[in-house]
C-alpha cells in the first residue's frame, strides 16, 4: 500500500464515531455475528469503492468477521471521513482515500484497490467496475461477482450491459426496496437538508425551495424541506414524477419558471446541466445551490465560474460568485453530494438495511452453485423480506401474521364470494 493514514488519536475518533453508528445498526451487527460464526467469505477479496464514512466502517467490518479481506477507495473526492479510514487502518482494512483528493489521486485509489486483485467488487456510482473493465480487464476472470449501491450506478451498469460491455454479473442493490424505499428517501431527505443547514445555517420556514427530479431523493428532500416550513417546488421531466408531486401538495414547473423563485436549489435527477448558464442570470440575489445526485454534473459550476467576475470562498462548503451586475449565487459542497461533503451522510440506521443487503449480497454471490451471466441482477426477494423482517424485529414493531383462511382467500380467485 502506498498511501495509508496511521494518525492514532484521528484513528481513536474515528473509532468512536464507528461504535455510535455501530449502535444503530442492528441487522447489520446480527449479521456481522453470524458471520463471524460461519465464515461465509473465508478467503475471499472484496474491493469496495464506497463514501468512506462510519456505516461503510461497519459494512467493511462485517465482511471481515465473515473471512473476507477487504480493501476499500472512496466513491467521491469529498465525502471521506479521514478519522473514519485511519480507524479502518489500524484495524486491518486497507483503505485508500483522504478527504479532499483531486481527481488524479481518486483514480489512483481506485487503481490501488484494483491491485489487490478482488474477487467481489462493492460500487457505489460504478467507478470500481468501469475502471475495470475499461483499464483493467485482465483482473475479470477472478471475478465472482459484484454489487452497485446507488441509482447512477445501476443505470450505468445496464448501459454497459446494453452495449455488451458487461463483463461479470452485478447485483443492483439500489433496487432492494429495503434500500432505495428508505436509503434514497428518508437518507437522502434528511441529510440533504442537514448539510445544507451545516454549511449555510439558513431559515428554511418560508424559503422556497427548488427541487430538480422528483425520484426517492427528490420525494424525500420535499418531505422534509416542506416539514420545516419551506414552500417546496418540484421540476420534473416525467409526467407520472410530475403528476404525483402535484397531487402530494407541491408546486410543479419548468426550471425556467423556478428559477425566479426559488432561494435555495437541490438537483436529485441523475442528470446533467440540470441548472445551467441561461438560468444563473435569472436567478434572485443570494441564492444557494446544492446537489444530491450522484457526480457533480447537475449544476454547471463550469458555467458558473465562466460566466462570474469574482469568485471566492467564503467559508466551509460555501463558495460565493459574483456575477456581472452583482448578483451573488453561493455554491455548496463544490456541487458535490451535498449530505456526504457538508454532513455526514445518511444516518446509520437507515445505512444498516443498504449495507445489511451488501453483506448479504456478498454471501449470495459466494454461494451461488452456478455462476451468474454478466448482467445487472435484482437482489433476490428472500434477502429483501429477511432485512425488512429483522429491521421491524429491532425496532420492536410487531406485526400481523395472516390466517389460513385469510392466506387461501388472498391465493384463490373467489373474491367476494
Ligand atoms: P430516480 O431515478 O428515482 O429519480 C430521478 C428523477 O429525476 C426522475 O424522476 C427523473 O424523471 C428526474 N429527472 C431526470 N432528469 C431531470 C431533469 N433534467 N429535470 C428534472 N427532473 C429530472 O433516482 P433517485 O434514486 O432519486 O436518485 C437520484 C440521484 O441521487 C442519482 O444520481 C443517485 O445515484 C443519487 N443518490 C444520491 C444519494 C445521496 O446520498 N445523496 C443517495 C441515493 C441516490
Amino acid at each position: 500500500m502506498d498511501y495509508e493514514i496511521k494518525d492514532i488519536e484521528l484513528a481513536q475518533q474515528g473509532e468512536a464515531r464507528i461504535y455510535w453508528a455501530e449502535i444503530k445498526m442492528p441487522v447489520l451487527r446480527a449479521i456481522r455475528e453470524r458471520f463471524y460464526r460461519e465464515k461465509p467469505l473465508k478467503g475471499i477479496r472484496i474491493g469496495g469503492c464506497l463514501h468512506i464514512t462510519t456505516e461503510t466502517a461497519n459494512l467493511a467490518r462485517t465482511l471481515k468477521a465473515g473471512g473476507a479481506s477487504v480493501s476499500l477507495c472512496a466513491s467521491n473526492p469529498l465525502s471521506t471521513q479521514d478519522d473514519v479510514a485511519a480507524a479502518l487502518v489500524n484495524s486491518g482494512i486497507s483503505v485508500f482515500a483522504i478527504k479532499g483528493e483531486d481527481n488524479d489521486t481518486y483514480y489512483k485509489h481506485v487503481h490501488s484497490v484494483l491491485d489487490t486483485r478482488p474477487h467481489i467488487t462493492i460500487d457505489d456510482g460504478a467507478d470500481l467496475v468501469f475502471t475495470l473493465h475499461s483499464q483493467r480487464g485482465d483482473l475479470i476472470e477472478n471475478i465472482l461477482g459484484g454489487s452497485e449501491e446507488t441509482t447512477t450506478g445501476v443505470n450505468r451498469l445496464k448501459s454497459m450491459a446494453k452495449e455488451g460491455k458487461l463483463r461479470y454479473p452485478i447485483i443492483a442493490v439500489n433496487d432492494a426496496y429495503t434500500k432505495h424505499l428508505f436509503d434514497n428517501r428518508y437518507g437522502t431527505g434528511q441529510s440533504s437538508i442537514d448539510g445544507i443547514l451545516r454549511a449555510t445555517n439558513y431559515l428554511l420556514a418560508g424559503s422556497v425551495v427548488v427541487i430538480a427530479g422528483y425520484g426517492w431523493c427528490g420525494r424525500g428532500i420535499a418531505l422534509r424541506a416542506n416539514g420545516m416550513g419551506a414552500k417546496v417546488i418540484v421540476t420534473e421531466v416525467e409526467p407520472l414524477r410530475a403528476l404525483e408531486a402535484t397531487m402530494d401538495g407541491f408546486w410543479v414547473m419548468p426550471m425556467k419558471e423556478a428559477v425566479k423563485l426559488g432561494d435555495i436549489f437541490i438537483t436529485a435527477t441523475g442528470n446533467i446541466n440540470v441548472i445551467g448558464s441561461e438560468q444563473f442570470p435569472l436567478m434572485k440575489d443570494g441564492v444557494l445551490l446544492a446537489n444530491a445526485g450522484h457526480f457533480d454534473v447537475e449544476i454547471d459550476v463550469k458555467g458558473l465560474r465562466a460566466m462570474a467576475e469574482k469568485e471566492r470562498d467564503l467559508k466551509e462548503n460555501v463558495k460565493e460568485f459574483i456575477l456581472p451586475g452583482g448578483k451573488r449565487i453561493y455554491l455548496l459542497a463544490e456541487g458535490r453530494l451535498v449530505n456526504l461533503s457538508a454532513a455526514e451522510g445518511h444516518p446509520a440506521m437507515v445505512m444498516d438495511m443498504s449495507f445489511a443487503n451488501q453483506a448479504l449480497v456478498a454471501e449470495y454471490l459466494v454461494k451461488l452453485s452456478s455462476p451468474l451471466k454478466p448482467g445487472v441482477y435484482p437482489v433476490p426477494m428472500e434477502i429483501d423480506n429477511e432485512i425488512a423482517d429483522v429491521k421491524l424485529k429491532t425496532m420492536g414493531i410487531k406485526i400481523d401474521i395472516l390466517s389460513e383462511e385469510q392466506r387461501n382467500y388472498i391465493s384463490s380467485c373467489e373474491f367476494g364470494t
